[in-house]
């Protein structure tokens, strides 16, 4: 019996009733093809998190009108002929006694549509930062065939056989949420000037939603309860507007707050934020309203989740990227098996990280994302002794895996505890959720019977003594020591070495050299030592090669990274080249120009992490199957390392 009463509650939204009080936020995939239909792997996916006790799915983004996608493709309901594909999904997530919601829209100033020679369009010409592309004013008249657009798509997705839809009018994005925004919506006809003006779109598409698809639909509207931008919409107008986008037909808000770009972490909150950071707008929003409040924003651990619920302050929770890392979370928690619930840190690196770089959703945690069939696992033709050499995250995803498949799993980590170099990450201001991972993993493999072996470095003898059937190499990385003269120096430590809390608290002036997330993240470490008060004195460099830092940080967490060192008064010096290192101090060129940052206590190395693989090449032809993964193989990130991990020992 769940402690979770009040989450695992039914709720009724207009006429639809959901099982229970977990939504499925939307989260863009990057997984749409060009027209606009659900492949099979996203079937696949939603299927999971349906199957995994979520009450009802807001999937990503369906645009309302295929020459305007969300992004550059996007799934959509722009015509009849995209019915059929929604339906596959939808009866796909009924089947597991889910309920559907898509989130329509249309794009406007965040459509990549130039990329076919359409200018993006909005309520008044403004610049997609996203895009760097300004979108033209939308004139009055082209307004009304957008709003049908709407209506029709609402009709669609009923057709398809959704329960509800979502509008998204939240982050001053997108079109409908452009023209609620006073910061985008600058018009002076009937649909800007005020905040009736600014509301007007959204009532003629509800009303268009009311004819076309009719009036039992339940409508979910997305909002910023407030956009926390001077300019911009505050609490106070969206506690005025609300009510009356009840009696246009809204039958429940999901509350966000915040607008893109500016604001890009309190959208999607990073680690180290506060869980549930959007719950006071929407308790505030639910003051003023007679139909349910969603809260979206970090709500990552269903018991805090029973506490908002049972508070009062919301009637149903949203979770975005929790979901994502365990579509097993609501079944889970419903259990009571709180520790077995895979950990959403809010890193970002997988589901918005890999679609930075043009690649599609994933999860550092959770690698089987998008291929939930593929990666399935299923149990071991012929149960194998294997030894894993090293107990970072790829290790300890590897010996889980392969242990629930059957296999005979010995690990052994050469350090006193588990969990490799995210024993390193997890120290850095707003960092600490990392160590979750390194929980969730080593609960995981002592619950399926992996022997662990602390305080033992794997060797060839060892594994001789062992003879295992298998031997996965995971022992990680080590710092760089980059070619720069004078490296060697008594006053240079490495970076690492403070993450390990070898060197205790530094004093005097010092310079960091490297600027990738590493090198900001200790500066900001040193920075807050109160040995080393952070003043006018800028007593800790940045130097960096690139022409930025922290280039390898999600955008969100690099906002809040580079706010910190700038308010803990941080120095950075970027597009310089170090080099030499003196006695107490470092010679830099900048712009063809030589400078000496000199009176320095320490110098900081902190540039990259090679492998560290002491035993593949020294038992070569003694073990029937050798795998080298992670930074062993090639210093990477945990995301590689976990994936590796998880994809060997399905192969083995
Ligand atoms: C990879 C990714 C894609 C997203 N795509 C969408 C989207 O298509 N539409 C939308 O309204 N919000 C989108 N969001 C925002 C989420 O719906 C949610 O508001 C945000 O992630 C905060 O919730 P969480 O902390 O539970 O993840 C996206 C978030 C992520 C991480």
């Amino acid at each position: 019996m769940t402690p979770l009463r009040k989450l695992f509650s039914p709720i009724r939204i207009g006429k639809m009733e959901v099982r229970n009080r977990i939504a499925m936020a939307p989260v863009t995939t990057g997984w749409a093809p060009a027209g606009g239909t659900f492949p099979d792997r996203m079937i696949d996916y939603f299927e999971e998190r349906a199957k995994g006790g979520v009450g009802l799915i807001m999937c990503e983004t369906v645009t309302v009108d295929e020459a305007f996608p969300y992004i550059m493709q996007s799934l959509g309901l722009w015509s009849d002929e995209l019915i059929p594909s929604f339906k596959r999904f939808v009866d796909a997530v009924h089947a597991h006694g889910a309920k559907v919601a898509p989130q329509i829209s249309h794009p406007g100033p965040e459509s990549f549509s130039f990329l076919k020679g359409i200018q993006p369009v909005g309520p008044s010409p403004v610049l997609c930062k996203l895009s760097g592309q300004m979108c033209r004013e939308l004139a009055t008249e082209e307004i009304g065939p957008i709003v049908e657009q709407y209506g029709e798509a609402a009709r669609r997705a009923r057709e398809a056989g959704c329960d509800a839809i979502e509008l998204h009018a939240a982050h001053s994005y997108m079109l409908a949420g452009s023209f609620l925004s006073p910061l985008r919506n600058r018009r002076t006809d009937a649909y800007g000037g005020t905040a009736d003006g600014r509301l007007r779109f959204l009532l003629d598409v509800l009303a268009s939603v009311e004819s076309k698809a009719g009036r039992d639909l339940p409508v979910i509207l997305r909002l910023s309860g407030d956009e926390y931008l001077p300019g911009g919409r505050d609490l106070r107008d969206t506690q005025y507007i609300a009510p009356k986008l009840v009696d246009a037909g809204v039958d429940a808000f999901e509350v966000s707050a915040g607008v893109e770009p500016e604001l890009m972490w309190r959208i999607i909150p990073p680690m180290g934020t506060p869980l549930g950071l959007n719950l006071p707008v929407a308790a505030a929003i639910k003051q003023v309203v007679s139909v349910p409040v969603m809260v979206v924003g970090r709500v990552n651990d269903p018991r805090l989740a029973e506490d908002m619920l049972r508070n009062g302050h919301a009637d149903m929770v949203v979770m975005g990227r929790a979901l994502v890392a365990d579509p097993e979370l609501p079944n889970k928690a419903a259990e009571g098996r709180f520790e077995d619930i895979v950990p959403c840190t809010g890193c970002s690196m997988g589901c918005v990280g890999e679609q930075m770089k043009l690649r599609t959703l994933t999860c550092v945690i959770n690698p089987t994302v998008g291929r939930e069939k593929e990666m399935a696992i299923v149990r071991a033709a012929k149960p194998k002794k294997v030894l894993v050499a090293g107990g970072g995250p790829g290790g300890l995803e590897a010996a889980r895996v392969a242990a629930i498949r059957g296999h005979d799993v010995t690990l052994c980590e050469k350090e006193a505890k588990l969990g490799g170099q995210l024993n390193l990450a997890c120290v850095a201001p707003m960092k600490q959720e990392i160590s979750l991972w390194i929980q969730y993993l080593a609960v995981q493999v002592k619950k399926r019977g992996v022997k662990v072996r602390l305080n033992q470095l794997v060797t060839p003898d060892l594994v001789g003594e062992m003879k295992p059937d298998v031997l996965i190499v995971s022992t990680g990385g080590r710092a760089v020591i980059p070619p720069i003269p004078g490296a060697d120096g008594a006053k240079v430590i490495h970076a690492h070495d403070i993450l390990a809390g070898k060197l205790g608290i530094m004093r005097g002036k010092v310079v960091v050299i490297g600027g990738g997330v590493v090198g900001c993240e200790v500066a900001d470490l040193l920075a807050d030592s109160a040995e080393n008060p952070m003043n006018a004195g800028n007593a800790i460099t940045i130097v960096e090669m690139l022409d930025d830092i922290a280039i390898d940080e999600v955008p969100s967490a690099k906002m809040l990274l580079v706010a910190r060192l700038r308010e803990k008064g941080v120095r950075t010096i970027t597009s310089a080249t170090v080099k030499k290192i003196t006695e107490d101090g470092v010679v830099i060129t900048r712009g063809g120009k030589e400078e000496t940052l000199g009176n320095l206590s320490h110098i900081v190395l902190s540039c990259g992490t090679k492998p560290v693989d002491d035993l593949s090449s020294k038992i070569e032809g003694t073990v029937p199957e050798v795998y080298v993964i992670g930074d062993a193989k090639e210093a990477r990130s945990a995301l590689e390392a976990i994936a590796e991990g998880a994809r060997i020992a399905r192969r083995i």
